[in-house]
């Protein structure tokens, strides 16, 4: 006998997935657990591929590879995927808040005003867009910003003993800045640092998150150390500009996060270049300096943001640029950088 559809089984398309590799995570589909709900059908195979993010970079060669494995065996017809997403965990975060976060990730430098807030707050938008469950706590509380940038000034209350806490652009976000007066100077001593950071994460209803970005201040004082001393960080993310300068000082803030023993997701940097009407790129800052900082460092560098008026516009009347801009440069940039964090987190949780 030599009926085609009747060597087609669970276990010969199981066998034929577990040859596709997951590129980031470097290891197969199916021992990965990504291979769900498969169902054959006469010489119809479908299955859905539950990835680590739905930001996932890569999820159009995944699909492909996938889609390519099955298509060769004998006997189908037709191959229906669907892409689905569970984010791990580390467990870092979820044991201190009793909340369901999945995973914190800072955005940071020993410097300030080098576009800090403005990844974690393009970042975060991107994230919730593509599906992801995010919220971006504003630590930066000597001067909070992120109110500003994402163009909201309130949040809509309380329930009870938490605070609710404000949406924009599909991402929950909480900040001192809604807790002050505006243009009040906001002077802290160590506890009561401590406990206004501890209840952002206890006493906010975050409900599930994926992903909690934080937005930390410039600098690697006692406060900076404190801050990410109470946030049980999955990983951060580096920014620094191209020059010399920066990079000591964000090199500082990357060392402060080893000593944590948080892992260094990456290196981004900003306000690379210029792009000009004619199409060349101006360095203003220098060059390559943030790879140089992450070759040393041994981390990876993510990429690297350039210079654009429209940052800075956005940013003061609260349309990020990957809404405002979302074809840009810029905006294009600061989207992958997006995808890769997710799936440096992937990977990281994985581990
Ligand atoms: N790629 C860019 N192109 C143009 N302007 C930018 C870019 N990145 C950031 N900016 C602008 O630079 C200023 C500083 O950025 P931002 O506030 O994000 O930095 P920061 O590191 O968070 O600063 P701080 O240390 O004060 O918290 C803002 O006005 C912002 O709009
Ligand atoms: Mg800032």
């Amino acid at each position: 006998m030599n009926n085609k559809a009747e060597s087609l089984t669970p276990e010969t398309v199981m066998a034929t997935l577990s040859k596709v590799q997951d590129p980031e995570l470097k290891k197969d589909l199916v021992s990965l657990g990504m291979i769900k709900d498969l169902l054959i059908d006469g010489g119809k195979v479908s299955f859905t591929i539950e990835l680590t993010t739905p930001a996932c970079p890569l999820k159009a060669k995944i699909e492909a590879d996938a889609r390519h494995a099955v298509e060769a065996l004998d006997g189908v017809s037709e191959v229906d995927i669907n892409l689905s997403s569970s984010v791990p965990s580390d467990g870092r975060i979820s044991t201190l808040s009793q909340q369901m976060i999945r995973n914190a990730v800072a955005v940071a430098s020993g410097k300030g005003g080098v576009g800090k807030t403005t990844v974690a707050v393009n970042v975060a938008v991107v994230l919730a867009r593509l599906g992801a469950r995010v919220g971006l706590m504003d630590a930066d509380i000597y001067g909070p910003n992120v109110p500003t940038m994402m163009g909201v000034d309130s949040i809509p209350g309380s329930t009870g003993e938490k605070l609710v806490p404000a949406e924009a652009y599909g991402v929950k976000l909480m900040s001192i800045g809604f807790l002050v007066q505006p243009g009040q100077p906001l002077i802290w001593r160590g506890p009561m640092l401590h406990s206004a950071i501890g209840q952002f994460i206890t006493d906010v209803e975050w409900g599930k998150l994926d992903y909690l970005i934080v937005d930390l201040p410039p600098g690697t004082g006692d406060a900076q150390l404190s801050l990410a001393q109470l946030m049980p960080l999955s990983g951060s993310l580096i920014v620094t500009l191209p020059q010399k300068v920066s990079i000591e000082d964000a090199r500082r803030g990357l060392e402060m996060f080893r000593t944590l023993d948080v892992p260094i997701l990456g290196v981004v940097e900003n306000m690379s270049y210029l792009e000009l009407p004619d199409g060349d790129r101006m360095d203003i800052f220098g060059q390559g300096g943030g790879e140089k900082l992450a070759r040393e460092a041994g981390v990876p560098f993510i990429g690297a943001i350039p210079l654009d008026p429209h940052v800075r516009e956005g940013g003061d009347v609260g349309v990020p640029i990957v809404v405002s801009h979302p074809d840009s440069a810029v905006a294009k940039a600061l989207t992958s950088i997006a995808q890769d964090l997710a799936a440096k987190v992937s990977i990281q949780a994985m581990r």
